[in-house]
């Protein structure tokens, strides 16, 4: 896997690409990361990348002829899945990370400002991204949270390929909780099934808690969650527990799959001259 990034704060990515488990992907070539400047690929003197609003306005709109040769000379070496960062994008997702760390080079675009001259989307983008309906300053942070996630789904990352597996989001559910030493802390002890050695007990109890934790903090996540009749008489069990927030004959699971099958809302939800660069590889 081959990343390239377009910015014009390069600086950004120094630290971010030399540490923890990303650091050790890119020493062990893992995957690769080239950091480019978007001042690189600009014609003028003052390399400026910006420039007034046509129709007025505030703010400034990033030109497009810097980011347009700087993708195509990027992409004329090695052709990628070049993607704008933007709030105007597709939600990042567990699922759309999975396709995108089957590409063997992506191309990550950071604007700033305004954004971009619509005539970079128009020629050298296939998809805008955005990680969450807010506002950031630039594309930067975003960029970071896609290469992170996507580098976790590339063999040998994650030094354990089943805690991948485990993730939160990718069984649909979220995960269970975790304890460490000590026993104790303060009043509050660790679970004495997880101190048993019984294996079969301390998955099923860690089932049970994934359950829990979801209908929790994320209930509408559990209608989409494929469960066997088993496991879906144990997520009645919790439920209950839990107490159900509906007083009628339908338990919050059911009514959930009524809304979004009956109402089908699931459905619905649903190179210029040739001249010096400082492009940072992050590839030793
Ligand atoms: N750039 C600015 N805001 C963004 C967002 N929410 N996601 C991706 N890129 C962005």
């Amino acid at each position: 896997m081959h990343i390239s990034v377009i910015t014009i704060f390069p600086e950004i990515f120094s630290g971010f690409l030399s540490t923890s488990l990303i650091g050790s992907a890119i020493d062990r070539n893992l995957m690769r990361a080239s950091i480019h400047n978007l001042r690189d690929y600009t014609g003028d003197e003052h390399r400026s990348v910006d420039d007034e609003p046509f129709g007025g306005g505030p703010g400034m709109v990033m030109s497009a002829i810097p980011w347009i040769s700087a993708v195509n000379q990027i992409a004329e070496s090695n052709p990628g899945w070049r993607i704008l960062l933007s709030p105007q994008g597709t939600r990042l997702s567990e699922e759309k990370v999975g396709e995108l760390a089957t590409r063997g080079h992506l191309i990550l675009l950071c604007g700033r400002y305004e954004g971009l001259d619509e005539r970079v989307s128009d020629t050298v983008v296939d998809e805008e991204i955005s990680i969450g309906d807010y506002v950031l300053s630039g594309g930067e942070v975003a960029a970071m949270v896609l290469i992170e996630t996507v580098s976790r789904q590339i063999p040998g990352v994650i030094g354990q390929w089943q805690s991948v597996q485990q993730d939160s989001f990718r069984s649909g559910l979220l995960d269970y909780p975790h304890y460490t030493r000590p026993r104790k802390v303060d009043t509050l002890e660790v679970p004495d099934v997880l101190l048993s050695g019984d294996h079969r007990a301390i998955a099923d109890w860690r089932f049970r808690e994934s359950l829990r934790a979801t209908l929790r903090k994320r209930p509408d996540l559990i209608a989409s969650v494929k469960l066997t009749s088993q496991q879906r008489r144990i997520l009645g069990q919790v439920e209950a527990e839990e107490g159900s927030p509906l007083e009628f004959s339908e338990s919050p699971t059911e009514s959930l799959l009524h809304q979004n099958t009956g109402r089908s809302s699931h459905e619905s939800a649903q190179t210029e001259k040739t001249r010096l660069r400082t492009c940072t590889s992050f590839k030793r």
